[in-house]
Protein backbone atom coordinates (compact mmCIF):
# COMPACT_ATOMS: atom_id res chain seq x y z
CA UNK A 1 0.00 0.00 0.00
CA UNK A 2 2.35 2.88 1.44
CA UNK A 3 4.84 1.76 -1.99
CA UNK A 4 2.16 2.21 -3.99
CA UNK A 5 1.34 5.59 -2.73
CA UNK A 6 5.31 6.70 -3.41
CA UNK A 7 5.01 5.49 -6.89
CA UNK A 8 2.12 7.50 -7.48
CA UNK A 9 3.64 10.64 -5.71
CA UNK A 10 6.89 10.21 -7.86
CA UNK A 11 5.06 10.10 -10.78
CA UNK A 12 2.74 13.07 -10.42
CA UNK A 13 5.90 15.16 -9.61
CA UNK A 14 7.51 13.75 -12.44
CA UNK A 15 5.13 14.96 -14.59
CA UNK A 16 4.46 18.20 -13.05
CA UNK A 17 8.42 18.59 -14.17
CA UNK A 18 7.55 17.80 -17.61
CA UNK A 19 4.42 20.18 -18.38
CA UNK A 20 6.92 22.99 -16.55
CA UNK A 21 9.27 22.13 -18.83
CA UNK A 22 7.07 22.18 -21.89
CA UNK A 23 5.68 25.51 -20.85
CA UNK A 24 9.34 26.94 -19.98
CA UNK A 25 10.65 25.71 -23.98
CA UNK A 26 7.46 27.11 -25.71
CA UNK A 27 7.19 30.37 -24.13
CA UNK A 28 11.00 30.96 -24.68
CA UNK A 29 10.82 30.20 -28.22
CA UNK A 30 7.29 32.33 -28.77
CA UNK A 31 9.16 34.77 -26.87
CA UNK A 32 12.20 34.87 -29.31
CA UNK A 33 9.94 35.05 -32.20
CA UNK A 34 8.26 38.10 -31.34
CA UNK A 35 11.37 39.65 -29.90
CA UNK A 36 12.97 39.27 -34.04
CA UNK A 37 15.80 36.90 -32.46
CA UNK A 38 16.58 34.68 -35.27
CA UNK A 39 16.21 31.28 -34.36
CA UNK A 40 18.63 28.73 -35.96
CA UNK A 41 18.06 27.12 -39.40
CA UNK A 42 16.02 23.83 -38.57
CA UNK A 43 17.97 22.14 -41.74
CA UNK A 44 19.90 22.75 -44.98
CA UNK A 45 16.50 24.03 -46.29
CA UNK A 46 16.96 27.46 -45.85
CA UNK A 47 19.78 27.94 -48.37
CA UNK A 48 17.71 26.19 -51.41
CA UNK A 49 15.77 29.24 -51.15
CA UNK A 50 16.12 30.98 -54.32
CA UNK A 51 18.03 34.28 -54.62
CA UNK A 52 15.30 36.10 -56.24
CA UNK A 53 12.86 35.63 -52.93
CA UNK A 54 15.98 37.28 -50.98
CA UNK A 55 15.83 39.97 -52.64
CA UNK A 56 13.07 41.44 -53.54
CA UNK A 57 12.93 44.78 -52.77
CA UNK A 58 11.21 46.70 -50.29
CA UNK A 59 8.62 49.29 -51.42
CA UNK A 60 7.73 52.02 -49.00
CA UNK A 61 5.20 54.79 -49.54
CA UNK A 62 6.79 57.94 -51.71
CA UNK A 63 5.79 60.90 -49.68
CA UNK A 64 3.90 62.14 -46.45
CA UNK A 65 0.26 61.99 -46.52
CA UNK A 66 -0.32 64.31 -44.28
CA UNK A 67 1.70 67.12 -46.26
CA UNK A 68 -0.44 65.89 -49.61
CA UNK A 69 -2.96 68.35 -51.53
CA UNK A 70 -6.09 67.35 -50.94
CA UNK A 71 -9.17 68.64 -52.96
CA UNK A 72 -12.48 70.93 -51.26
CA UNK A 73 -14.95 68.80 -50.05
CA UNK A 74 -17.46 68.05 -53.05
CA UNK A 75 -20.46 68.60 -50.80
CA UNK A 76 -19.56 72.81 -50.64
CA UNK A 77 -20.11 72.75 -54.71
CA UNK A 78 -24.09 73.59 -53.84
CA UNK A 79 -22.97 76.84 -51.80
CA UNK A 80 -20.96 78.54 -55.34
CA UNK A 81 -22.63 80.30 -57.95
CA UNK A 82 -22.04 78.24 -60.47
CA UNK A 83 -22.40 75.00 -59.10
CA UNK A 84 -23.93 73.62 -62.52
CA UNK A 85 -20.84 74.13 -64.36
CA UNK A 86 -18.25 72.69 -61.71
CA UNK A 87 -20.85 69.83 -61.74
CA UNK A 88 -21.01 68.98 -66.04
CA UNK A 89 -17.06 70.27 -65.83
CA UNK A 90 -16.29 67.09 -63.52
CA UNK A 91 -18.71 64.85 -65.36
CA UNK A 92 -16.63 65.39 -68.86
CA UNK A 93 -13.40 64.85 -67.05
CA UNK A 94 -14.98 61.71 -65.67
CA UNK A 95 -16.84 60.56 -68.73
CA UNK A 96 -15.12 62.52 -71.68
CA UNK A 97 -15.73 59.50 -74.01
CA UNK A 98 -19.83 59.80 -73.39
CA UNK A 99 -19.82 62.90 -74.20
CA UNK A 100 -17.05 63.74 -76.65
CA UNK A 101 -15.87 60.49 -77.85
CA UNK A 102 -16.00 58.95 -80.97
CA UNK A 103 -19.58 58.64 -80.89
CA UNK A 104 -19.44 61.24 -78.09
CA UNK A 105 -23.63 62.66 -77.55
CA UNK A 106 -22.15 66.41 -77.80
CA UNK A 107 -19.30 66.00 -80.19
CA UNK A 108 -16.77 63.79 -81.31
CA UNK A 109 -13.96 65.01 -81.07
CA UNK A 110 -11.51 62.22 -79.26
CA UNK A 111 -10.16 58.86 -79.12
CA UNK A 112 -12.74 56.94 -76.19
CA UNK A 113 -10.31 57.79 -73.35
CA UNK A 114 -11.24 59.80 -70.22
CA UNK A 115 -9.37 62.26 -68.61
CA UNK A 116 -9.49 60.85 -65.71
CA UNK A 117 -7.57 57.70 -66.99
CA UNK A 118 -4.45 59.81 -66.71
CA UNK A 119 -5.51 62.54 -64.22
CA UNK A 120 -6.98 59.65 -61.27
CA UNK A 121 -10.62 60.39 -59.90
CA UNK A 122 -11.56 63.73 -61.79
CA UNK A 123 -7.91 65.09 -61.21
CA UNK A 124 -8.33 64.74 -57.55
CA UNK A 125 -5.60 62.19 -56.09
CA UNK A 126 -2.43 63.23 -54.42
CA UNK A 127 0.54 61.70 -57.13
CA UNK A 128 -2.76 60.78 -59.40
CA UNK A 129 -1.47 63.52 -62.25
CA UNK A 130 -4.27 66.05 -59.92
CA UNK A 131 -5.83 69.21 -61.10
CA UNK A 132 -4.20 70.89 -57.39
CA UNK A 133 -1.78 73.31 -59.13
CA UNK A 134 -3.38 74.80 -62.20
CA UNK A 135 -5.45 76.95 -60.84
CA UNK A 136 -2.67 78.90 -58.95
CA UNK A 137 0.11 78.62 -61.79
CA UNK A 138 -1.94 79.58 -64.69
CA UNK A 139 -1.56 81.24 -67.32
CA UNK A 140 1.70 80.60 -66.88
CA UNK A 141 4.59 80.93 -69.57
CA UNK A 142 4.87 77.49 -71.62
CA UNK A 143 8.80 76.38 -73.20
CA UNK A 144 6.75 73.66 -75.38
CA UNK A 145 4.77 76.48 -77.34
CA UNK A 146 6.98 79.21 -76.38
CA UNK A 147 3.93 81.19 -75.42
CA UNK A 148 2.10 81.98 -72.33
CA UNK A 149 -0.86 79.58 -72.01
CA UNK A 150 -3.94 79.93 -69.95
CA UNK A 151 -6.31 77.18 -68.81
CA UNK A 152 -8.77 76.42 -71.57
CA UNK A 153 -5.47 75.99 -73.75
CA UNK A 154 -3.67 73.42 -71.53
CA UNK A 155 -6.59 71.87 -71.65
CA UNK A 156 -6.94 71.33 -75.47
CA UNK A 157 -3.24 70.60 -75.68
CA UNK A 158 -4.43 67.45 -73.65
CA UNK A 159 -7.40 66.76 -75.85
CA UNK A 160 -4.94 66.95 -79.25
CA UNK A 161 -2.41 65.25 -77.52
CA UNK A 162 -3.47 62.52 -74.57
CA UNK A 163 -6.66 62.03 -76.45
CA UNK A 164 -5.59 62.20 -79.90
CA UNK A 165 -8.41 64.63 -81.11
CA UNK A 166 -9.63 68.22 -81.66
CA UNK A 167 -9.62 70.86 -79.62
CA UNK A 168 -13.02 72.37 -77.75
CA UNK A 169 -14.03 75.99 -79.02
CA UNK A 170 -13.13 78.36 -75.91
CA UNK A 171 -16.56 79.52 -75.66
CA UNK A 172 -18.19 76.24 -75.77
CA UNK A 173 -20.45 74.93 -72.50
CA UNK A 174 -17.90 72.37 -72.12
CA UNK A 175 -14.76 74.12 -71.96
CA UNK A 176 -16.44 76.76 -69.52
CA UNK A 177 -17.52 73.85 -67.55
CA UNK A 178 -14.32 72.10 -67.52
CA UNK A 179 -12.88 75.44 -66.38
CA UNK A 180 -15.03 76.32 -63.84
CA UNK A 181 -14.06 72.58 -62.74
CA UNK A 182 -10.73 72.99 -62.25
CA UNK A 183 -10.91 76.26 -61.26
CA UNK A 184 -12.81 75.15 -58.19
CA UNK A 185 -10.66 71.98 -57.51
CA UNK A 186 -7.68 74.57 -56.95
CA UNK A 187 -9.38 77.59 -55.16
CA UNK A 188 -7.40 77.11 -51.89
CA UNK A 189 -3.88 77.09 -53.12
CA UNK A 190 -2.37 80.23 -52.76
CA UNK A 191 -2.01 82.06 -56.09
CA UNK A 192 1.49 81.09 -57.66
CA UNK A 193 2.07 77.54 -55.40
CA UNK A 194 2.42 74.46 -56.35
CA UNK A 195 1.33 72.43 -53.30
CA UNK A 196 3.59 69.12 -52.42
CA UNK A 197 1.53 66.17 -53.99
CA UNK A 198 0.55 68.03 -57.24
CA UNK A 199 1.30 66.71 -60.46
CA UNK A 200 2.67 63.40 -61.15
CA UNK A 201 6.16 61.64 -58.96
CA UNK A 202 9.15 62.35 -59.64
CA UNK A 203 10.92 58.77 -59.64
CA UNK A 204 14.66 58.88 -58.84
CA UNK A 205 16.77 58.70 -62.00
CA UNK A 206 18.60 55.43 -62.90
CA UNK A 207 22.37 55.56 -63.92
CA UNK A 208 21.58 52.65 -66.75
CA UNK A 209 19.18 52.98 -69.84
CA UNK A 210 15.57 52.21 -69.12
CA UNK A 211 14.95 48.67 -70.54
CA UNK A 212 11.92 47.62 -72.79
CA UNK A 213 13.28 44.23 -72.64
CA UNK A 214 12.79 44.05 -68.84
CA UNK A 215 9.95 46.32 -69.02
CA UNK A 216 7.96 43.53 -71.37
CA UNK A 217 8.43 41.06 -68.72
CA UNK A 218 7.02 43.96 -66.14
CA UNK A 219 3.72 44.44 -68.53
CA UNK A 220 3.18 40.54 -68.93
CA UNK A 221 3.30 40.37 -64.41
CA UNK A 222 1.46 43.83 -63.85
CA UNK A 223 -0.54 44.88 -66.69
CA UNK A 224 -1.50 42.89 -69.06
CA UNK A 225 -4.31 41.22 -67.17
CA UNK A 226 -6.00 45.00 -67.86
CA UNK A 227 -4.74 46.52 -70.45
CA UNK A 228 -4.17 43.14 -72.62
CA UNK A 229 -1.27 41.36 -74.69
CA UNK A 230 -1.98 44.10 -77.40
CA UNK A 231 -2.11 46.69 -75.14
CA UNK A 232 -5.18 47.62 -77.11
CA UNK A 233 -7.23 47.68 -73.36
CA UNK A 234 -10.74 46.61 -73.34
CA UNK A 235 -13.76 48.46 -74.78
CA UNK A 236 -17.18 48.35 -72.97
CA UNK A 237 -19.28 46.40 -75.06
CA UNK A 238 -21.42 49.22 -76.27
CA UNK A 239 -17.98 51.14 -77.71
CA UNK A 240 -18.77 54.30 -75.79
CA UNK A 241 -15.53 53.97 -74.27
CA UNK A 242 -13.31 52.11 -72.02
CA UNK A 243 -13.17 49.80 -69.25
CA UNK A 244 -9.30 49.38 -69.19
CA UNK A 245 -8.00 52.22 -71.52
CA UNK A 246 -5.44 51.15 -74.13
CA UNK A 247 -1.64 51.41 -73.80
CA UNK A 248 -0.76 52.08 -77.60
CA UNK A 249 -2.10 51.68 -80.72
CA UNK A 250 -4.57 53.66 -82.42
CA UNK A 251 -6.79 54.60 -79.48
CA UNK A 252 -3.96 55.63 -77.79
CA UNK A 253 -2.34 59.32 -76.68
CA UNK A 254 -0.04 60.70 -79.85
CA UNK A 255 3.95 61.52 -79.54
CA UNK A 256 2.89 64.32 -78.50
CA UNK A 257 1.81 63.91 -75.21
CA UNK A 258 2.99 64.08 -71.90
CA UNK A 259 2.93 60.30 -70.78
CA UNK A 260 4.82 59.85 -74.17
CA UNK A 261 7.83 61.53 -72.70
CA UNK A 262 9.37 58.34 -70.14
CA UNK A 263 9.45 60.59 -66.77
CA UNK A 264 5.60 61.46 -66.91
CA UNK A 265 4.88 57.51 -67.74
CA UNK A 266 7.15 56.22 -64.90
CA UNK A 267 6.23 58.67 -61.99
CA UNK A 268 2.85 58.01 -63.00
CA UNK A 269 2.98 54.36 -63.19
CA UNK A 270 5.01 54.53 -59.74
CA UNK A 271 2.34 56.08 -57.87
CA UNK A 272 -1.15 54.89 -59.08
CA UNK A 273 -0.38 51.76 -61.51
CA UNK A 274 -1.30 48.52 -61.71
CA UNK A 275 -4.82 49.99 -60.49
CA UNK A 276 -5.33 49.84 -56.54
CA UNK A 277 -1.41 50.89 -56.22
CA UNK A 278 -1.40 54.52 -54.75
CA UNK A 279 1.61 57.07 -53.60
CA UNK A 280 0.82 55.29 -50.12
CA UNK A 281 0.68 51.69 -51.14
CA UNK A 282 3.02 51.73 -54.53
CA UNK A 283 3.70 48.07 -56.12
CA UNK A 284 6.85 48.77 -58.97
CA UNK A 285 10.16 49.66 -57.86
CA UNK A 286 11.42 52.71 -59.22
CA UNK A 287 13.36 50.06 -61.82
CA UNK A 288 10.50 48.75 -63.12
CA UNK A 289 8.44 51.87 -63.62
CA UNK A 290 11.28 53.23 -66.20
CA UNK A 291 11.27 50.07 -67.61
CA UNK A 292 7.65 49.19 -68.44
CA UNK A 293 7.44 52.90 -69.59
CA UNK A 294 10.29 51.94 -72.07
CA UNK A 295 8.33 49.01 -73.26
CA UNK A 296 4.87 50.65 -73.90
CA UNK A 297 6.78 53.73 -75.80
CA UNK A 298 8.29 51.91 -77.33
CA UNK A 299 5.22 50.62 -79.15
CA UNK A 300 3.06 51.36 -82.15
CA UNK A 301 0.75 55.02 -81.92
CA UNK A 302 -0.45 58.13 -83.33
CA UNK A 303 2.11 60.50 -84.26
CA UNK A 304 1.65 64.16 -84.55
CA UNK A 305 3.15 67.30 -86.45
CA UNK A 306 5.63 68.48 -83.47
CA UNK A 307 7.59 71.23 -85.28
CA UNK A 308 6.08 74.03 -83.56
CA UNK A 309 6.93 72.66 -80.64
CA UNK A 310 9.75 73.84 -78.19
CA UNK A 311 10.66 77.00 -80.11
CA UNK A 312 13.70 77.11 -77.81
CA UNK A 313 15.52 73.70 -78.39
CA UNK A 314 17.67 74.50 -75.45
CA UNK A 315 14.29 74.21 -73.36
CA UNK A 316 13.29 70.65 -73.93
CA UNK A 317 13.36 68.72 -71.27
CA UNK A 318 15.95 65.87 -70.89
CA UNK A 319 13.18 63.15 -72.22
CA UNK A 320 11.84 64.61 -74.88
CA UNK A 321 13.11 61.90 -77.70
CA UNK A 322 12.64 64.17 -80.84
CA UNK A 323 16.12 66.11 -82.02
CA UNK A 324 17.20 69.02 -83.01
CA UNK A 325 19.07 69.26 -79.78
CA UNK A 326 20.69 72.16 -77.75
CA UNK A 327 23.27 68.79 -76.49
CA UNK A 328 25.37 66.59 -77.85
CA UNK A 329 23.25 63.15 -76.83
CA UNK A 330 20.92 60.98 -79.38
CA UNK A 331 17.53 60.41 -79.92
CA UNK A 332 18.26 57.25 -78.31
CA UNK A 333 19.58 58.15 -75.08
CA UNK A 334 16.73 61.55 -74.90
CA UNK A 335 14.20 58.36 -74.96
CA UNK A 336 15.52 55.87 -72.58
CA UNK A 337 18.28 57.36 -70.87
CA UNK A 338 20.75 57.58 -69.23
CA UNK A 339 19.27 60.81 -68.09
CA UNK A 340 21.88 61.70 -65.41
CA UNK A 341 25.18 63.25 -68.01
CA UNK A 342 22.25 64.63 -69.88
CA UNK A 343 20.68 66.20 -66.89
CA UNK A 344 24.76 67.22 -66.10
CA UNK A 345 25.64 68.61 -69.02
CA UNK A 346 22.87 70.92 -68.99
CA UNK A 347 23.41 72.19 -65.51
CA UNK A 348 26.94 72.87 -66.66
CA UNK A 349 25.53 74.83 -70.05
CA UNK A 350 23.97 77.34 -67.78
C1 LIG B 1 -3.13 59.85 -71.66
C2 LIG B 1 -3.11 60.57 -70.42
C3 LIG B 1 -3.86 61.88 -70.29
C4 LIG B 1 -5.17 62.15 -70.61
C5 LIG B 1 -6.19 61.18 -71.15
C6 LIG B 1 -5.40 63.53 -70.28
N1 LIG B 1 -4.26 64.09 -69.78
FE1 LIG B 1 -4.08 66.00 -69.09
N2 LIG B 1 -2.11 65.63 -68.67
C7 LIG B 1 -1.46 64.45 -68.88
C8 LIG B 1 -0.06 64.60 -68.51
C9 LIG B 1 0.99 63.51 -68.58
C10 LIG B 1 0.10 65.94 -68.10
C11 LIG B 1 1.40 66.61 -67.64
C12 LIG B 1 1.62 66.39 -66.18
C13 LIG B 1 2.98 66.85 -65.73
O1 LIG B 1 3.90 66.97 -66.53
O2 LIG B 1 3.12 67.06 -64.51
C14 LIG B 1 -1.21 66.56 -68.21
C15 LIG B 1 -1.47 67.88 -67.86
C16 LIG B 1 -2.73 68.46 -67.83
C17 LIG B 1 -3.02 69.78 -67.30
C18 LIG B 1 -2.00 70.72 -66.67
C19 LIG B 1 -1.68 70.31 -65.26
C20 LIG B 1 -0.67 71.20 -64.59
O3 LIG B 1 -0.59 71.13 -63.34
O4 LIG B 1 0.05 71.94 -65.26
C21 LIG B 1 -4.36 69.98 -67.46
C22 LIG B 1 -5.16 71.20 -67.03
C23 LIG B 1 -4.90 68.79 -68.09
N3 LIG B 1 -3.88 67.89 -68.30
C24 LIG B 1 -6.23 68.61 -68.42
C25 LIG B 1 -6.72 67.48 -69.07
C26 LIG B 1 -8.09 67.34 -69.49
C27 LIG B 1 -9.19 68.36 -69.27
C28 LIG B 1 -8.19 66.13 -70.11
C29 LIG B 1 -9.38 65.53 -70.80
C30 LIG B 1 -9.92 66.33 -71.89
C31 LIG B 1 -6.87 65.50 -70.02
N4 LIG B 1 -6.02 66.35 -69.40
C32 LIG B 1 -6.60 64.21 -70.47
C33 LIG B 1 -2.01 63.27 -69.33
C34 LIG B 1 -3.31 63.11 -69.78
C1 LIG C 1 -6.50 45.75 -62.50
C2 LIG C 1 -6.46 46.41 -63.80
C3 LIG C 1 -5.22 47.18 -64.16
C4 LIG C 1 -3.92 46.79 -64.11
C5 LIG C 1 -3.37 45.43 -63.67
C6 LIG C 1 -3.13 47.89 -64.63
N1 LIG C 1 -3.94 48.92 -64.98
FE1 LIG C 1 -3.37 50.69 -65.81
N2 LIG C 1 -5.27 51.35 -65.74
C7 LIG C 1 -6.36 50.63 -65.31
C8 LIG C 1 -7.53 51.47 -65.32
C9 LIG C 1 -8.95 51.07 -64.94
C10 LIG C 1 -7.10 52.74 -65.76
C11 LIG C 1 -7.97 54.00 -65.87
C12 LIG C 1 -8.15 54.57 -64.47
C13 LIG C 1 -9.40 55.38 -64.33
O1 LIG C 1 -10.03 55.75 -65.33
O2 LIG C 1 -9.78 55.63 -63.15
C14 LIG C 1 -5.68 52.61 -66.04
C15 LIG C 1 -4.91 53.65 -66.56
C16 LIG C 1 -3.57 53.52 -66.94
C17 LIG C 1 -2.81 54.53 -67.64
C18 LIG C 1 -3.29 55.89 -68.10
C19 LIG C 1 -4.30 55.80 -69.19
C20 LIG C 1 -3.78 55.23 -70.50
O3 LIG C 1 -4.42 54.29 -70.99
O4 LIG C 1 -2.79 55.72 -71.06
C21 LIG C 1 -1.56 54.03 -67.80
C22 LIG C 1 -0.39 54.72 -68.47
C23 LIG C 1 -1.54 52.72 -67.19
N3 LIG C 1 -2.79 52.43 -66.68
C24 LIG C 1 -0.43 51.91 -67.15
C25 LIG C 1 -0.41 50.67 -66.49
C26 LIG C 1 0.79 49.89 -66.34
C27 LIG C 1 2.16 50.25 -66.88
C28 LIG C 1 0.43 48.78 -65.63
C29 LIG C 1 1.32 47.68 -65.13
C30 LIG C 1 2.44 48.09 -64.31
C31 LIG C 1 -1.00 48.85 -65.37
N4 LIG C 1 -1.47 50.02 -65.91
C32 LIG C 1 -1.75 47.88 -64.74
C33 LIG C 1 -6.35 49.30 -64.92
C34 LIG C 1 -5.23 48.54 -64.71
Amino acid sequence: MMQQFVKLVTLLVGLLGLVTALVGVVGFVVFLSYSGVQLPALSEKEESIPQAIAEIPVVTALADPAEMWRAPDWATVEAEPNAADIKYGKELVANTSEYLGPKGKVKAISNGMNCQNCHLQAGTVPLGNNYGAVFSTYPKMRARSGTEEDIQKRINDCFERSLNGQPLARDSKEMVAMVAYINWLGKDVPKGETPKGSGIYEVPLLDRAADPAKGKLVYENQCQSCHAADGQGMPKPDGTGYLYPPLWGKNSYNHGAGLYRLSRFAGYVRANMPLGASFENPILTDEEAWDVAAFVNSMERPGKDLSKDWPDISKKPMDHPFGPFADEFTEEQHKFGPFKPIQEAKAKSK
